[in-house]
């Protein structure tokens, strides 16, 4: 890994409103990462859920926000904040690089594998 992050999506990979899930083999990372776009913006945030076992790639995005799939806990997507229950800690969130099309992530160094 390099400052310059490790590419892992082009822009056009992700739809506005949805997101994918990178494994964390490629990131190096404890978690699989999610990269979500919200209305021209992208964001990376842990996968995982901090409530239970739900992948936040498979929620719903609105607003600035991460709806988890399973019971509807919420998070911000800029930096990972709980916003509502029944989820009560933050996820961790991760830098994003987007030059042209590439999407790069720095992973947080706190959750290197
Ligand atoms: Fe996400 Fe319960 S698993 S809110």
């Amino acid at each position: 890994m390099t400052d310059d992050g490790i590419l892992v999506a082009q822009t056009g990979d992700i739809p506005d409103g949805e997101a994918i899930k990178i494994d964390a083999a490629l990131t190096g990372t404890v978690d699989d990462i999610a990269i979500f776009h919200d209305d021209g913006q992208f964001f990376a945030l842990d996968d995982t859920c901090s409530h239970e076992k739900a992948s936040l790639s498979d929620g719903y995005i609105e607003d600035g926000v991460i709806e988890c799939p399973l019971h509807a806990g919420k998070f911000c997507l800029k930096d990972g904040t709980v916003l509502s229950m029944p989820a009560t800690e933050d996820v961790a969130c991760h830098r994003l690089i987007v030059a042209g099309t590439d999407i790069r992530v720095v992973p947080n160094p706190a959750r290197l594998a």
